[in-house]
């Protein structure tokens, strides 16, 4: 949704911004003419003419539709090839369709999808997660979101507390609990930025507070209602915040000082490495979080738990749960399909060896981007989380996530992604993300940095 929030370093006037983004405009008009009249058909049956909200909202006039997707390339239905640095929102971080996943779930497909029971399948993923984030149990649910959902229910049980505790300007999913953020008061505010959000229970189950401030932390924990803490280790939805030295050990000591069980949801910062944030850190977390692309994006997501919270679950509800009383489970939770489609993900193609080439490729890429914005003069920075970045309209790396959000603009973000695509690149909507998959070329790496530099330059020439 485009606002007139404008970032504090734009360099661009809204009189050159207009007249260059009706060129783009026109521009991608005329490539895809194909998309727009699908788009226009689809009104008929879709809402606002997409399957889902967030496939209409990449900034430009219609959506790209899809004819194929595969390793780091887009094909869409007017014959357009995009390289793909959005990679569905990380769904896709290991780039699209990997050929170990397709061939798993082509033989499984065929042998049963789902059957309420287990498969040998499930042995496989469990200790490939366990190795790499060194955590003994695991659960499998359908999506980030729902892991998150469950490993709340189970805080609050475990505790007998009702209330979570999360980061300003987070994102774990479509929960209730997490979307309340901090009002210019001080209160909670619906999570509406623009009044957006009117199904949002105004509830007074969460608490907020901001991002590397261990004094608010421990303040509103030592209210001792709080369940659980559920955070990303770096915040990487509104923009990247990195966490400061320090914080990250602080948030651990006072979940334990306070009672509060310590939940890290790695969705996103799996970018980090093959046992995410959390290994590659030492982090020491309660329970984590991960989903998107741990099955190549079909979806599978898990959650993770030390012995300690075993133990308290058994003791909680005891070992065999009649009827569910946990409120934990989802019918087609840990299918066949999914569960294989992560076993061969999980071993054969999110590997050591993939993640160093992602990691490598981030590091040319967001040293790519560093220089064309000195070249430039251009008051922006970058920050990096393994195989993703974030280009942010700031000078300095923000430390909140408030401080982060300030520098959003729609404006830019759309003008700048139009950009791209019409020259063939794709990045994530809504901001400034670009991760690497395994099977970008120094080339494509390339590309993508000479098209910002070549955007940026026309910013700033006279
Ligand atoms: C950090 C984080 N956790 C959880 C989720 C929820 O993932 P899903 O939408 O796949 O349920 C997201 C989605 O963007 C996320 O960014």
């Amino acid at each position: 949704m485009i606002t007139d929030m404008k970032a504090r370093y734009r360099v661009v006037s809204d009189e050159k911004l207009a007249a260059l983004k009706a060129r783009e405009h026109a521009t991608f008009l005329q490539r895809t003419p194909r998309s727009r009249a699908t788009f226009e058909k689809a009104h008929e049956m879709l809402l606002n003419g997409v399957p889902m909200p967030w496939m209409g909202d990449w900034g430009t006039a219609h959506p790209i539709f899809v004819q194929k997707a595969s390793g780091n390339r887009i094909i869409d239905i007017d014959g357009n090839e995009y390289l793909d640095f959005c990679l569905g929102d990380t769904g896709a971080m290991f780039g699209h369709s990997p050929e170990p996943t397709a061939n798993a779930v082509a033989d499984q497909v065929r042998n049963g999808i789902t059957t309420m029971l287990p498969t040998e399948s499930a042995l496989v993923a469990g200790a490939e997660l366990s190795r790499r984030f060194g955590l003994p149990y695991w659960q499998v649910a359908m999506t980030a979101t729902e892991a998150n959902r469950y490993v709340i229910r189970i805080s609050r049980a475990l505790t007998r507390r009702p209330k979570v505790l999360v980061m300003n300007e987070c994102y774990h999913g479509s929960l209730d609990e997490s979307l309340p953020h901090i009002g210019p008061d001080g209160s909670l505010e619906l999570r509406s930025d623009y009044d957006m959000n009117p199904g949002l229970p105004k509830d007074q189950l969460t608490r907020v507070v901001e991002f590397n401030d261990l004094a608010a932390l421990e303040r509103e924990l030592a209210h001792r209602d709080v369940a659980c803490v559920l955070a990303e280790p770096v915040m990487t939805n509104c923009g990247m915040v990195l966490p400061q030295p320090g914080y990250l050990e602080g948030l651990r000591e006072l979940c334990t000082r306070y009672g509060s069980i310590l939940v890290i949801d790695e969705t996103h910062t799996f970018s980090t490495g093959p046992g995410g944030y959390t290994a590659a850190y030492g982090l020491k977390p309660d329970f984590i979080t991960l989903g998107k692309s741990i099955a190549g994006g079909i979806p599978v997501a898990v959650y993770g738990f030390t012995r300690e919270m075993a133990a308290r679950i058994n003791a909680t509800f005891g070992r065999k749960s009649v009827s569910d009383p946990m409120g934990i489970g989802g019918t087609l939770s840990g299918n066949a399909f999914a569960v294989r489609a992560m076993a061969a993900t999980l071993t054969e193609v999110a590997t050591e060896e993939a993640f160093t080439r992602m990691i490598a490729g981030q590091e040319r890429l967001s040293d790519g981007l560093d220089a064309a914005l000195r070249q430039h003069d251009i008051p922006w920075s970058v920050t990096r989380c393994g195989a993703r970045c974030e280009l942010q309209f700031m000078p300095t790396l923000p430390v909140t996530g408030s401080e982060a959000k300030s520098q959003f603009d729609w404006e830019l973000i759309y003008y700048t992604h139009l950009y791209l695509s019409n020259r063939g690149i794709l990045i994530t909507p809504f901001h400034n993300m670009m991760l690497v998959p395994p099977m970008a070329s120094d080339a494509d790496i390339d590309r993508l940095v000479s098209v910002w530099n070549d955007c940026m330059a026309e910013f700033v020439e006279d």
